[in-house]
């Protein structure tokens, strides 16, 4: 396993590993948990050898959010990374990505607005934009992207799509399903800032999420349901619900009713210094 912090090594590892066949591309910000372990085994599936960045991409975070606090730990990740047969880290230093004077800004609309877009102004920017360069930089055959992000794979895929990427082609752009701890928590690096007690209360949210979700697909009204899931995370400790919302999956327009296309429950949720995020499959109705 190679590790690289500019662009001349990698763009020759890059060119060596091409020479054996596809390339997967897992973009990541480090702080490796099982979810990513799952988007490298389910990478090593798919293609002859497997790159992953690890970049903290000061673009996505605003004012005040936790980008000095984002756990660093490279030594730790390349070990997990080795172990699993990763065949090069694409670790740039931030003047690597973002050479004096860059100015260029990618921004995608329609999908990138409300939930974590509103919640969050200039995110999906920093985050199309730094997609974008890996994609150009690595050039990879496919990517692979959690689904726990819903709202991130739509934005990115509507980018490829806008872009005409032909590396990674937007079919190439792999969403894996959300790993779960055994309460049902999905796995995220943020839950390393949840105390004992806020990790155990935590797990409120996908117990809301599975409880509304029975209930829309039982007929019930939908915004009762989003409304007491935002009542029984209050009541576990969540001290703020940023949003509770019935999507449709594609295209994530808001739906008031369980509809016939697939469709998304999405919530954004504060506990402690965490900001959690999931989103979970509703069974659409039957036309
Ligand atoms: O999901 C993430 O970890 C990040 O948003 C990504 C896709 C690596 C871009 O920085």
């Amino acid at each position: 396993m190679q590790t690289v912090h500019s662009l001349d090594p990698l763009r020759r590892a890059v060119a060596q590993l091409r020479e054996a066949g596809p390339l997967a591309l897992v973009p990541t910000m480090g702080a490796l948990h099982e979810g990513h372990l799952t988007l490298v085994r389910e990478a090593k599936k798919q293609a002859a050898s497997v790159a992953v960045s690890i970049f903290v991409n000061p673009l996505q975070f605003g004012a005040g959010e936790d980008l000095d606090a984002y756990p660093r730990q490279l030594e730790r990740d390349s070990a997990l990374l080795e172990a699993e047969g990763v065949d090069l880290i694409w670790a740039p230093t931030v003047e690597a990505m973002y050479p004096q004077g860059f100015a260029t800004n990618i921004s995608v609309t329609g999908v990138s607005e409300g939930l974590c877009g509103a919640a969050r102004p200039g995110h999906f920017d920093g985050v199309a934009t730094v997609v974008c360069k890996l994609f150009h930089q690595v050039l990879p055959d496919i990517a692979l992207f959690g689904e726990k992000d819903w709202q991130q794979l739509a934005v990115i895929r509507r980018m490829a799509r806008d872009l005409d990427l032909t590396r990674p082609h937007v079919d190439q752009i792999l969403g894996v399903p959300t790993v779960r701890e055994a309460d049902g928590l999905a796995m995220s690096s943020r839950n390393a800032y949840l105390t004992p007690q806020e990790r155990t209360q935590a797990a409120a949210l996908p117990a809301a999420m599975k409880s509304a979700i029975a209930g829309i697909e039982a007929g019930k009204d939908v915004a009762d349901e989003l409304q007491a899931l935002e009542a029984a995370l209050l009541d576990a400790g969540f001290h703020a619900v940023d949003y509770a919302s019935l999507r449709d999956a594609d295209d994530l327009a808001v739906l008031d009713r369980r509809s016939a296309q697939p469709m998304r429950l999405l919530v954004a949720a504060k506990i402690g210094k965490a900001r959690l995020i999931d989103n979970m499959a509703v069974m659409p109705s039957s036309c």
